[in-house]
């Protein structure tokens, strides 16, 4: 899955094209920000306008993470539990060639090859928050494709209600699966209505760049008002299944992560408060927002759910 270094668009190209898209379409983070990803979006708009751009960019609530950060501090435990070192240990991770199995109660389950996976589906361009369960954030500009594009390919049947995601098992190249800590392969999962939000992403890379093993290289899934743990790495097989599925994390610590995990200021972990938030590159401490800033889209997606736990 090899790029040419033409295509790759330079973290400050990114940043100006950013602005330009922020003034131009008046949305702020919270809501998608798509657009096509070709480098001339910025060169036909004038310089002017990307300077005027400029000036306002600083009233912004949220800045992007570096993408230094993004990709030096990372949750990734098949490989350590060190923050600042996955990127170290997961850079000889082979992600080309990559297959995903999609599969379970669909009418037409399908293997795809990652490389002919990108080229089916135009990749959109998000900007998102990633609130982690641990109370740091980040703002991460994510390309990728809907979920939903990829569920309709396979074609779930009538019995499906969840969908079930898996992280590659290899113990040789991710020696973080050779502890017992934890029960491997890394499995998440949501409930339909949730995986077909149009907020749901597979991502594939980010600022313009193809997506790090660190990251979750080739396709992780990123689902932004929920807590980061949901967003899981590596996926080899997606399934459409009957039942509730049960992650690692509700396996491993069945009374502190639950299935929904939902952004919530008002419901601590047990062991910490989740009312505020460090955002990676900032000083001061942030108020965490109800479902990560995305009540406006998804609250309705749980009217019938007691926001007073996070199960
Ligand atoms: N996916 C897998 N397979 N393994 C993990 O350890 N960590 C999760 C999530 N996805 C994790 C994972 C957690 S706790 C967070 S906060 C995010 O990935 C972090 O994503 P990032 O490292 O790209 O910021």
């Amino acid at each position: 899955m090899k790029i040419r270094s033409s295509e790759i668009t330079s973290e400050y190209t990114y940043l100006s094209r950013r602005k330009f898209i922020t003034n131009t379409t008046k949305l702020m983070l919270g809501t998608v920000l798509a657009s096509s990803c070709s480098d001339s979006d910025i060169t036909t708009n004038t310089q002017s306008q990307i300077d005027n751009v400029s000036n306002s960019i600083d009233s912004l609530p949220d800045k992007l993470t570096t993408y230094e950060s993004i990709t030096n501090y990372n949750n990734f435990y098949e490989f350590t539990t060190d923050k600042e070192r996955v990127s170290i240990l997961s850079q000889d991770l082979v992600i080309s060639p990559w297959t995903i199995r999609v599969g379970g109660l669909v009418k037409n389950p399908r293997t795809f090859d990652v490389d002919d996976l990108i080229k089916i589906f135009d990749q959109e361009e998000r900007i998102y928050r990633l609130r982690c369960v641990e109370g740091w954030s980040m703002v991460i500009p994510w390309q990728g494709f809907p979920l939903r594009k990829l569920l309709d390919l396979v074609e779930p049947t009538m019995d499906a209600r969840y969908v079930r995601f898996e992280t590659l098992y290899d113990p040789n190249q991710m020696p973080g699966q050779k502890s017992n800590w934890y029960e491997w392969p890394y499995v998440e999962g949501l409930r339909i209505d949730e995986a077909v939000n149009d907020l749901t992403l597979i991502a594939t890379g980010i600022y313009g760049k193809q997506l790090l093993p660190q990251n979750g290289a080739p396709l992780r899934l990123v689902v932004p008002w929920k807590y980061g743990f949901k967003s899981i790495k590596s996926i080899v097989r997606i399934d459409l299944v009957a039942k509730q599925p049960e992650s690692l994390w509700m396996k491993a610590a069945p009374r502190e992560y639950g299935f929904y995990a939902n952004v919530n200021p008002k419901v601590n972990h047990p062991r910490w408060s989740q009312r505020t938030e460090r955002r990676i590159g900032e000083l001061q401490r942030r108020n965490t927002l109800m479902f990560n800033g995305y009540e406006e889209e998804v609250a309705d997606l749980y009217a019938n759910l007691d926001m007073t736990t996070n199960f």
